[in-house]
């Protein structure tokens, strides 16, 4: 198959909506990162998205809708703190977990009897939407286990030849996922994937938010998770990944020079200095920057054939979780602590 790159005109969103009102896959850009689109009614296409990743059958898609009508037409039971969720965040990096109306198959849901729904802010994603005519299902669109794609040519590296065509709309601003959130009662806000918009962010919608224990600890694959997506090693690139947890750049950098080898690198602050003979990258100081950056500096290290890379550990909190949440991801919950 010959994968069309389509650009950001008229002619080319036209074609990418049709694309997909015929049952093709499209990558289009979102302003987590791109997403693998096809028609989320489309049991078929569907099919296709899993098979072109090599996804997991159990784990689910996330559904792009460009209206709150869109939203009616394929969940309900959509309890008073979404609605006011959606009014705060949407257009915007954050998915909403609600029971999933039987015209929703079973393909898109990973056989479950819930579905992910986000409205995404990116321009080109909202108007593909509305010319396809139709809730698009997107999962990240990488090959499953890489890391998630932030261009065009991310996309094309994994995906060429085996699917219809890629929208570039330029890098993508946010640089992570969305935020995944289910209601466990209609009170209680349940957050099971961190983005940049925080449990902070959340906290003045609901009487209870909570982060889901497998953000901080392994999951062994034999455990009932809140969300498929947990169980699955994620987001890696094929270099090591090793966050290191230190209380300053000074420690860092003695640990990482007493452990020098062939293909280390490290993943500095911005801040930071260089470390004199060894190959080092920058990522950003805080999590919005950091975020941005992160999946665009993994591929770059996998690029110049890194082999072991030790990571400036991030906070914890707000929007750096995200990035914390990923790198521990990567490296599999491995962390060297100083
Ligand atoms: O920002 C994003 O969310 C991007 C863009 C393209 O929208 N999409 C994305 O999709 O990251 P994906 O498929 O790579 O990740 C979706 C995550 C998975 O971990 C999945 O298990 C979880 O959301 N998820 C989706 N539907 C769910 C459901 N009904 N119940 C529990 N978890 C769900
Ligand atoms: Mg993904």
């Amino acid at each position: 198959m010959i994968t069309r790159l389509l650009k950001n005109t008229p002619e080319d969103l036209e074609i990418a909506g049709n694309l997909i009102k015929n049952g093709e896959l499209v990558a289009i850009p979102t302003e987590t990162v791109y997403g693998l689109g096809a028609d989320a009614f489309n049991e078929k296409a569907v099919r296709a998205i899993f098979q072109a990743k090599g996804r997991p059958a159990d784990n689910p898609l996330i559904v792009h809708i460009a209206d709150m009508n869109m939203l009616e037409q394929i969940a309900f039971e959509i309890p008073d703190i979404a609605i006011s969720l959606a009014k705060k965040f949407w257009a915007g990096a954050l998915t909403m977990i609600f029971p999933k109306r039987p015209e929703i198959p079973y393909v898109t849901s990973g056989g479950l009897e819930t579905i992910g729904v986000r409205m995404p802010s990116h321009p080109v994603a909202k108007k593909i939407i509305q010319l396809a005519g139709c809730p698009i299902a997107a999962p990240s669109a990488n090959r499953s286990g890489l890391p998630s794609p932030t261009t065009a040519k991310h996309v094309m590296d994994d995906m060429n030849g085996r699917i219809s065509a890629v929208l570039d709309g330029g890098q993508c601003q946010v640089g992570v996922e969305s935020t995944v959130i289910c209601f466990d009662n209609p009170e209680t806000i349940h957050i099971l994937r961190p983005g940049i918009i925080s449990l902070e962010d959340l906290k003045p919608f609901a009487e209870h938010v909570y982060i889901d224990k497998a953000i901080f600890q392994q999951i062994d694959c034999n455990t009932k998770v809140a969300s498929p997506g947990m169980k699955y090693k994620h987001y890696s690139p094929k270099a090591k990944i090793l966050p290191v947890d230190s209380p300053d750049f000074a420690s860092f950098a003695d640990y990482v020079k007493h452990h020098a080898q062939e293909g280390i690198y490290c993943l500095l602050f911005d801040s930071d200095k260089e470390i004199t003979g060894i190959p080092c990258m920058h990522y950003g100081d805080d999590g919005i920057t950091q975020a941005h950056d992160l999946f665009l500096r993994f591929r770059e290290l996998d690029e110049l054939g890194a082999k072991l890379v030790y990571v400036r550990m991030p906070k914890q909190t707000g929007a750096d979780l995200s990035v914390y949440n990923r790198l521990m991801r990567a490296s599999g919950f491995e962390v060297i602590k100083i």
